[in-house]
Order: C-alpha cells, then sequence, then structure tokens
C-alpha cells in the first residue's frame, strides 16, 4: 500500500499525475490530506480541474504557526498511518504538511518517498528549505527532479543507490492540463502577450511591510515603464498583508486566486511572469514564457542556466534589465523538467 499526504495547492497539482495514474492501475493507493490549504480555491478546484478522487483522509489542520501546524499534522497523521499501516509513504516538495507526513511515518518505521528531492537554495530563512533538507534525510528514495538536484543529494551524503532522477511531475500535470484546456478568450479584455502575470507569496517577500510596499511600488513602475497592464492573482496570504498595511496597489489588475486552467490560460498567454513562486519558475520555463525570479536565490538553478529565469529580487532596475533582456533577446531554451513522464517513472521505481 502506497500513502500519499498532502495539504496545499502545489502538493494537489504535483501529485495528480501520479493519484491519477495508480488509481488507473488500480494499485493500493491512499491519500491523506492534511487541510493545510483548505479555501475552495486554493484547494476544490484542483481537484476539479484535475479529476482527482476527494481524499480517502481529511485532517483539518488550517494555517496555524509553524510548530502548531506540523504538530496538529504529526498527531492526526499518526492515528492514520498506525490504521492502514503502509509499505511506503510518498510526500512531494517542501511544505509543513510534507515535513508532517515524513517525520511520522520515519518514526513508526515506515519508509518515506521524497518527490521533488534535492531542492536547495542554501538560503535558511525560508521555511522550505529547513522542510525539504529534513524531508529528504528522513527518506528512503529520493525522486530528485534533475542531476543538479541529485547532486546536492550526493554531497550531503546519501546513498546513490537511494537517488532517482525521474524530473519533474509538473510537466506531467502541465500536459494533462493543456490538452483538456483548449483555447478559451483571455478575462479581463485581455489580449495575448500584451500583459505580464506577476505572482507573490513567500514569507519572507510578503509579512514585512516595507518588503511587500517595495514589491508593491515594483510592479507599479514596471508597469508604466513598459504600458502593460499586470495581472495579479492574489494569494490569500498576500491578501490579508495588503489589507493590513493598507497599501495602494492603484494601477494593479488584482485577481482572486486562479483555478489551474484558467491560470495557465494566463500564464501561456502572458508577454512574461513575475513570481516567487516554485511551480512557476519551472512551468514558465516548460511553456517558453520568460519569468523574472521575486527572490535573491532559487532552488531551481537548471532554469538560470539556461536562462528561462532571472533573479530580479526587489531590485527595480534588476527587474527593469531583466524585462529589457528578455524583450531584446527573446531567448529559446530547452526544459530540463522531463518529458511528462515523470509518475511513470516514480510508480516503476515503487
Ligand atoms: C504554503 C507553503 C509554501 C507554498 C505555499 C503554496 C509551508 C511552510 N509553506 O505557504 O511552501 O509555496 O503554501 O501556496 O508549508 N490561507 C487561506 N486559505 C487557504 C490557505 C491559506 O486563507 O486555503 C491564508 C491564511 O491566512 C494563512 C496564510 O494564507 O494564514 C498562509 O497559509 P500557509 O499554508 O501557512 O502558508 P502559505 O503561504 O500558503
Ligand atoms: N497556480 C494556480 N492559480 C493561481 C496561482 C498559481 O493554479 O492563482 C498554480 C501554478 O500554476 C503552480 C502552482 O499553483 O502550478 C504554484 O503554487 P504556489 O505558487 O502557491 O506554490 P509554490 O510552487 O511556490 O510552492
Amino acid at each position: 500500500m502506497i500513502a500519499v499526504i498532502y495539504g496545499t495547492r502545489p502538493e494537489i497539482i504535483k501529485l495528480s499525475p501520479l493519484i491519477r495514474l495508480a488509481k488507473t492501475k488500480k494499485l493500493d493507493l491512499v491519500t491523506v490530506y492534511t487541510g493545510q490549504h483548505f479555501s475552495p480555491n486554493m484547494k476544490e478546484v484542483f481537484f476539479d480541474n484535475l479529476s482527482l478522487p476527494e481524499p480517502d483522509y481529511t485532517l483539518d489542520v488550517g494555517s496555524k504557526s509553524h510548530a502548531v501546524m506540523v504538530a496538529e499534522a504529526m498527531i492526526g497523521i499518526e492515528k492514520i498511518l498506525i490504521k492502514i499501516n503502509p509499505d511506503i509513504v510518498l510526500v512531494q516538495g517542501d511544505t509543513n504538511s510534507a515535513l508532517a507526513g515524513a517525520l511520522v511515518a520515519a518514526k513508526l518505521g515506515i519508509k518515506v518517498g521524497h518527490i521533488e528531492a534535492g531542492l536547495r537554495s542554501f538560503d535558511r530563512r525560508m521555511p522550505e528549505e529547513l522542510n525539504r533538507i529534513m524531508i529528504d534525510h528522513l527518506s528512503d528514495l529520493l525522486f530528485a527532479p534533475t542531476n543538479i538536484a541529485a547532486d546536492y543529494l550526493l554531497k550531503e551524503g546519501i546513498q546513490k543507490a537511494n537517488i532517482f532522477v525521474v524530473g519533474n511531475t509538473i510537466a506531467d500535470a502541465l500536459a494533462y492540463a493543456l490538452k483538456k484546456i483548449g483555447s478559451p478568450d483571455l478575462p479581463l479584455s485581455l489580449n495575448p502577450k500584451e500583459y505580464f502575470l506577476a505572482t507573490l507569496h513567500r514569507q519572507e517577500n510578503v509579512d514585512d511591510h516595507l518588503i511587500l510596499q517595495d514589491f508593491i511600488a515594483l510592479f507599479q513602475s514596471i508597469s508604466s515603464r513598459y504600458h502593460q497592464r499586470i495581472i495579479l492573482p492574489m494569494h490569500p496570504r498576500t491578501l490579508t498583508l495588503i489589507k493590513k498595511f493598507a497599501l495602494n496597489t492603484a494601477g494593479l489588475d488584482i485577481i482572486d486566486p486562479q483555478d489551474y486552467f484558467s491560470f495557465l490560460n494566463l500564464l501561456n498567454n502572458a508577454r512574461l511572469v513575475l513570481t516567487d513562486s516554485g511551480g512557476i519558475q519551472e512551468e514558465s520555463c516548460i511553456l517558453g514564457i520568460p519569468c523574472l525570479t521575486l527572490r535573491d536565490n532559487t532552488e531551481r538553478p537548471e532554469t538560470l542556466n539556461i536562462q528561462s529565469n532571472i533573479l530580479v529580487g526587489h531590485d527595480q532596475d534588476k527587474a527593469m534589465q531583466a524585462v529589457d533582456y528578455f524583450e531584446k533577446e527573446r531567448p529559446v531554451w530547452v526544459s530540463p523538467y522531463g518529458d511528462g513522464k515523470t509518475a511513470e517513472r516514480i510508480l516503476s521505481v515503487l
């Protein structure tokens, strides 16, 4: 029996190809959703878009302090794992839900498989960096998306025999979604390639008043300098803080978080994307859309090496240089994230 533990928007998306494939193959697969993300537009819409079955077990962890969230998820997950006694627990990425799942399984002596293993930003201010280091070192099977990720694991002393370079399931999820989407009209009277898309949600980018204010100012300057609308599907965390700090967002098109199909339609037709999201750095790379990453580092260095992505932090000059580069050079690249058969590879390793 395989148990999958997940709890946020990107985990639903990135685990969807594996869950669907395991169900098609009639494997014994049990899903446990922690409830870290709970709003319908951060959760249900993705189950619908991606034709996923309801989770077998759902916890109600919600958003709390990191300690309470991980602890409550661990207590709930432990009861379920003792009851169902799976052969292996799979977790994806670097969230608190993934950490809780890996830690409970390892302590119960159940094997742990980590999908998207070996990513490192080397920035320990990020809760995700702490989580991914711990999850990798709790895991028995490490599914690295690329050779760069596998090399980081080897350097940290993880046995080569436990590491499998399989690509990233985001390529599988994207291929599935693109087939289903068709070519719907863009919302907000947008024309293809005549707008910039932006997302912002990282704790270290939005929780501080001045830093968040800088990002809003950066979006406003970029919008007026390049005469492009900036469409901002807003993560609930960021929306709450914009309201709390009473920031002036004049000139920006702030919209609700989008379902996966609507978001991909916006991304695929954007002139470029500005983001601090992990998944969107990968998706823009696969789709050939230039990406400005609103951080000083990234755990996705493959995208920097092929120049699909440029790090700009919240520096307006760097951001404008990066936009100028993409506008003038129009670079093309080949995605390092695999052929869309990552879920199949993971299941055959299992
Ligand atoms: C979490 C992950 C992050 C991931 C992101 C994906 C951790 C440490 N962080 O960050 O790695 O990139 O998910 O989006 O696990 N909220 C809602 N409704 C929801 C979800 C969140 O209103 O469905 C609001 C709540 O006010 C909450 C805040 O967003 O306090 C933050 O949610 P949380 O899950 O703590 O962190 P994320 O920023 O979503
Ligand atoms: N996404 C979405 N709707 C949105 C914003 C993002 O469907 O309004 C998708 C996006 O395509 C990507 C994933 O959510 O697959 C990324 O999630 P997020 O940025 O929240 O998390 P991260 O990848 O940074 O962990």
